[in-house]
């Protein structure tokens, strides 16, 4: 790994940022999981997904009620590359701090794969590895073998389509676990935003509700866009690249 003068010099002033922080937490997004081989969204990369694939037809409530089996498909193709995918160094750095809270947009959970608790993870986009009963009245959920999903079917509770459990464009995030990324992020000394385009909101709106209430702000990302007009300190370089060396050391105190 090399590392160049100009990343080194802000790594230096990342780190003395974070040395002065007790309450610190992590914002992510697919570019956290892109060193393990997942693909991002809206890389220039051409295998970004969204420059592949149509969000409205495979991510939005209308397109799964126009043709749930072409979204089936799609999740099902997504989840058989999840099969054996690894946490990567970045995923790690951030399991070994075990009091920060990792806020997440990934779908995946290969944070918890790397040992955090997963009650340390908020999951503000769902799960890939579950499916849920498309009936908002009903709880059905179900844990799924990303190696063997299963096919499109009925709920066995109620009847209706059992689905993957994702937030879709247009739907809302999961209400606990939003309320609680928003309190903690009115309350934190630091906010370490990593491998995130920022552009989907509520979630993406989490960085400037930090800066509000006063936290600094840390950017990890090789292409720093939206997120790196709000950093304090951007590093512009790779989540696995730049994350153990960033946390090397550093420890949150208990009770933050
Ligand atoms: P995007 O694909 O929009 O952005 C990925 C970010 O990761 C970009 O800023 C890249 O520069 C950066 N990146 C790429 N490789 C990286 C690496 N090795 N290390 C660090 N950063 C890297 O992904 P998100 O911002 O997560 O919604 O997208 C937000 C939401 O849009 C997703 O949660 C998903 C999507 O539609 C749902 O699934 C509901």
């Amino acid at each position: 790994m090399v590392i160049d003068s100009e990343l080194q010099d802000r790594l230096a002033q990342a780190r003395e940022l974070l040395a002065a922080c007790r309450r610190v937490a992590a914002f992510s997004g697919a570019g956290l999981s892109a060193e393990s081989g997942l693909a991002t969204f809206r890389d220039p990369d051409p295998d970004a997904l969204w420059s592949r694939f149509d969000p409205t037809e495979l991510a939005s409530v209308a397109g799964f009620e126009e043709n749930p089996q072409r979204v089936i498909d799609w999740y099902n193709w997504r989840r058989r590359r999840y099969a054996g995918v690894e946490p990567n160094p970045a995923h790690r750095a951030l399991a070994a701090q075990p009091r920060m809270i990792q806020i997440t947009q990934n779908v995946d959970n290969l944070l918890e794969q790397a040992g955090v608790a997963p009650q340390q993870v908020y999951h503000l986009h769902g799960s890939i590895l579950h499916d849920r009963c498309h009936n908002p009245d009903c709880d059905q959920r179900e844990a799924i073998d990303p190696a063997t999903p299963q096919a499109l079917r009925d709920c066995p509770r109620c009847g209706d389509r059992m689905r993957p459990a994702v937030v879709w464009f247009g739907e809302n995030l999961p209400e606990a676990t939003w309320m609680r990324a928003q309190s903690l992020c009115m309350a934190l000394d630091c906010l370490l935003v990593i491998g995130t385009s920022a552009t989907v909101y509520p979630a993406a709106g989490l960085i400037s509700l930090a800066r509000r209430h006063h936290s600094r702000v840390i950017v990890v990302d090789p292409n720093p866009g939206a997120a790196g007009d709000e950093a304090d300190v951007c590093l512009a370089g790779s989540a696995a690249e730049v994350l153990p060396t960033l946390l090397d050391g550093f420890e949150l105190a208990s009770g933050t």
